[in-house]
């Protein structure tokens, strides 16, 4: 099958033949119609963050059931799924008491082991899947684990970008910080993931919704999305700016994955605060606060995938859009083929583009 294999980090994604296995007892294999670009893909790219190599990217994507191994009685082929890299094992101190996301055996027990074929290979050799799933490819082969089933009248291409996205910035909102009706939230950063958190604090209630980024095209989409108000952080400070405007927030949410904008996070806090970093920060980086702020119980923390109950909530997500309360048809800037994956990167890497997809659909 044709794939984007990540062969040298720093580097681009080259377009090659990868072999598949054939679905293990508890694997499922999917054929793949979208694929979203997201920025984590990006930073793995660039060396933020080390993969081993060679590696097909991609992590957020919707398709159709192919087939299904011995012990799978969850799906059959021709089911539509989402994915989700959060692999649960279903039976660890964290999966049993509501954490799946942070499951504590992703890495063992959902993974093909060392002695066996791997699920992904070229030319003999093994090529590693990436965060369980390896989704630029015309195929996935994954644990049962990693998917869910979604109602087949939810159009594929926007279910994709619930795979990384939409449920980050949903579940930052709803699970990490649990935003409660009429607060202040200031969401610094208007990719994919801060549109989807803008959405899910105007879902959840939240009063004031303020908007920060660099580019003035980011902040007028997220108008469109909920934000009440906008800061051009290329112009202003934004701590400033979200204070003078709220006297500081009650929930703030990093959508960048820096170290500056990590600290704007929590600096734009008001007393009782949360600021929620989701971006992913490169690995060695040191956030700095000042310590006698803590006296203020401030909480700074993080959220992995938005801290998912995925079967449970990418089919309240897919509910949400067919109800028109998520807007997911204006998060689509463009549709590409998979040899277009570069460029997409490169717009990404511009903002000039909310979410690209790829489309398998021929
Ligand atoms: N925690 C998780 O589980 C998780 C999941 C998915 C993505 N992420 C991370 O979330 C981050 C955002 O991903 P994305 O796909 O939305 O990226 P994106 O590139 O689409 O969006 C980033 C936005 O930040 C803006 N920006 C850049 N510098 C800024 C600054 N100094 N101040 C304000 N705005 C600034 C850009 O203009 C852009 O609009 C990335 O770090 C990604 O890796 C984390
Ligand atoms: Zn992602
Ligand atoms: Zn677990």
């Amino acid at each position: 099958m044709k794939a984007a294999v990540l062969n040298n980090v720093p580097g681009q994604l080259e377009i090659e033949d990868i072999d598949l296995g054939t679905p293990g007892p508890r694997e499922v294999l999917v054929r793949t119609h979208t694929a979203g670009v997201c920025h984590s893909d990006l930073h793995f790219m660039e060396g933020l963050y080390p993969y081993p190599t060679p590696c097909v990217l991609g992590h957020e994507s919707a398709g159709v059931v192919e087939a299904v191994g011995s012990s799978v009685t969850y799906l059959s082929p021709g089911d539509h799924v989402i994915t989700c890299l959060s692999a649960f094992c279903g039976h660890c101190e964290n999966c049993i008491s509501g954490r799946p996301s942070i499951c504590m055996n992703k890495n063992t027990e959902l993974v093909r082991g060392a002695d066996d074929a791997p699920r992904l290979s070229r030319n003999g050799e093994p090529v590693s899947q990436f965060l369980h799933l390896s989704s630029f490819a015309e195929q996935l082969l994954v644990h049962e684990n990693t998917v869910v089933k979604i109602d087949k009248e939810m159009p594929l291409d926007r279910a994709a970008l619930i795979g990384c996205g939409v449920t980050t910035g949903l579940g930052a909102v709803f699970r990490t910080a649990r935003v409660e009706p009429g607060t202040s939230v200031a969401v610094i950063g208007c990719g994919g993931i801060g549109l989807s958190a803008i959405q899910g604090a105007r879902i959840a209630g939240a009063n004031k919704i303020i908007a920060v980024d660099m580019l003035q095209s980011k902040l007028d989409l997220a108008k469109t999305m909920g934000a009440t108000h906008t800061v051009d952080a290329s112009a202003v400070d934004a701590v400033a700016a979200v204070r003078e405007l709220t006297g500081g927030v009650h929930y703030s949410f990093e959508a960048v994955g820096l170290k500056v904008t990590s600290e704007q996070a929590y600096g734009m806090l008001r007393s009782g605060g949360q600021a929620t970093v989701i971006g992913l920060v490169p690995v060695g980086t040191k956030i700095e606060i000042e310590a006698v702020t803590l006296i203020d119980e401030k909480i700074l923390t993080g959220s992995n995938m938005g801290s998912n109950q995925f079967r449970t909530d990418m089919p309240r997500f897919v509910d949400m859009y067919m109800q028109g309360r998520l807007n997911l048809d204006d998060m689509i800037s463009q549709t590409v083929k998979l040899e277009q994956v570069n460029e997409a990167f490169e717009d990404l890497k511009k903002g000039n583009v909310a979410r690209s997809v790829i489309s398998f659909d021929s």
